[in-house]
């Protein structure tokens, strides 16, 4: 039976889309889950609660709201039922009758050493946004929101925890994330989908190239779907409490989260996953330079989607300009830089680079000059995908966009007829707000 959207829902999305979302730091994210109990979590799912579908209401009014009639295609049309469909899902969870004593002890804050302990630090400006370009508000511990007027919700507030909860809290908390893992596999298939409606769009209007407005919908609309993803992933990998165990893990955060390590792992994918595209013996080399012990707070997941996309890209240049026949390649050099502010990886190919009048291109979605593309697949994002080499003509944009969700970037500079220098750079204060609208 298919999903149905119904009026009051409808009303009650437009009304959650008022509210602005409430941005989070890296750091916030990992001094919440240092300790996460049953009351923590249980004050993690009401943040969560609210922030959620906020967000998702968000997205729902600006899916409908696409100009130009692309709102109207089809595989739009379902990707907005699922975040609507998602909004319901949390919307509707009932959530658990509590004494008023235990209310009470929920809002408490925790002690330390006989003082109430400092709580969140407080989020930053996200150097990758520009003033005003986002309407969200920072989340930070004292609940205060600067000028803003109305207050921001907290993300973290960390429980007194002496004795014990009632069972009924226990029982949320997992049915809460239970629910989460479910909005969670709905939307694995979101960006071919998009895609897909973009495809849709340009087909029935006989466009070739998507407009500015469209591209920095395409971009507003991915960044908060890796912030999204992000407080899920989180939210799911604390309640699971095998997950306590891993050490320098807080949910998907690796406080040290290795570089070298990473690094040389997209490496090794990246020339599998050539060999195999090309037929080749051999891919071309690729030469790490960088310090062992380098590590720092990240998303592995993350980098690892930054790096591989990137080094795919250089390693398909070098073999296109020089034959897949040739006997050896010139090496590509990724170089890791670490700094006080930033860690930078530079990935310098000698792959003929790319010309002036066409670096603009290569930032939108769906520019790609590989000549046939590999066939939208929505089941693009599970585990058991096979990544291509190239064709999609979103590897570059989508990994921009998870530099700057945690106050990093992605530069790229060209010397045409010579090669390609790709600028990843990773902020390691961690400290700055996910860039939201
Ligand atoms: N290092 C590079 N050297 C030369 N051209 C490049 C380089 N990196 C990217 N490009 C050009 O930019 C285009 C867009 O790159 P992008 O990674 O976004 O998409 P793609 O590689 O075509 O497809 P996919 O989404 O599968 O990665 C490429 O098709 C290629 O023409
Ligand atoms: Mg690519």
């Amino acid at each position: 039976m298919s999903w149905k959207s119904t009026e009051r829902l409808m009303q009650t999305i437009k009304h959650y889309s008022g509210f602005p979302a409430t941005g989070v730091s890296l750091r916030q994210m990992v001094q919440f889950g240092e300790r996460p109990s049953t009351g923590t979590l249980f004050r993690a799912s009401q943040f969560l609660s609210e922030e959620l579908p906020i967000r998702l209401a968000h997205r729902v009014q600006e899916l409908g709201d696409l100009p130009d009639g692309l709102n109207e295609m089809p595989s739009i049309k379902k990707v907005r039922d699922w975040y609507s469909q998602s909004f319901e899902d949390i919307t509707t969870l009932p959530r658990p009758n509590l004494d008023p004593e235990i209310k009470e002890r929920l809002l408490r804050p925790m002690k330390q050493n006989g003082r109430e302990s400092k709580i969140l630090s407080q989020t930053t400006h996200n150097p990758s946004v520009k003033e005003g370009q986002y309407r969200s508000q920072q989340a930070n511990g004292n609940g205060s929101s600067g000028t803003s007027k109305s207050p921001a919700r907290r993300y973290y507030a960390s429980v007194e925890d002496e004795g014990d909860w009632p069972p009924e809290l226990n029982a949320y908390n997992k049915k809460f994330a239970k629910t989460l893992e479910g909005i969670k596999r709905r939307h694995d298939g979101v960006v071919t989908t998009v895609a897909q409606g973009i495809n849709e769009y340009k087909r029935k209007r006989q466009r070739m190239q998507i407009n500015n407005d469209i591209q920095s919908f395409l971009d507003r609309f991915y960044m908060s779907r890796i912030g999204i993803r992000m407080l899920i992933g989180q939210h799911i990998a604390l309640t699971d409490q095998r997950s306590h165990n891993e050490p320098n893990y807080v949910g998907i955060i690796c406080t040290k989260t290795n570089v070298r390590e990473l690094a040389q792992e997209a490496i090794d994918n990246a020339r599998f996953v050539c060999e195999d595209h090309y037929g080749m013996f051999d891919a071309p080399k690729v030469q790490l330079v960088c310090k062992p012990d380098l590590h720092f707070m990240y998303v592995p997941g993350h980098l690892s989607h930054m790096l591989f996309e990137t080094l795919k890209n250089s390693l398909r240049a070098v073999v296109e300009t020089h034959g897949p026949e040739k006997e050896e390649f010139p090496v590509t050099k990724v170089i890791v830089a670490e700094g006080k502010e930033d860690i930078t990886i530079k990935i310098s190919d000698e792959g003929g680079g790319i010309p002036r009048s066409v670096i603009p291109l290569v930032w939108t979605y769906m520019y790609t000059t590989v000549d046939t593309t590999p066939d939208l697949d929505p089941d693009f994002n599970k585990s058991d995908f096979k990544a291509p080499m190239a064709g999609f003509g979103y590897g570059l944009p989508i990994s921009r966009l998870y530099a700057r969700y945690f106050g990093g970037d992605l530069k790229l500079i060209s010397m045409e007829g010579y090669g390609t220098d790709v600028y990843l750079h990773l902020n390691r204060l961690s400290s700055s707000s996910e860039p939201l609208q």
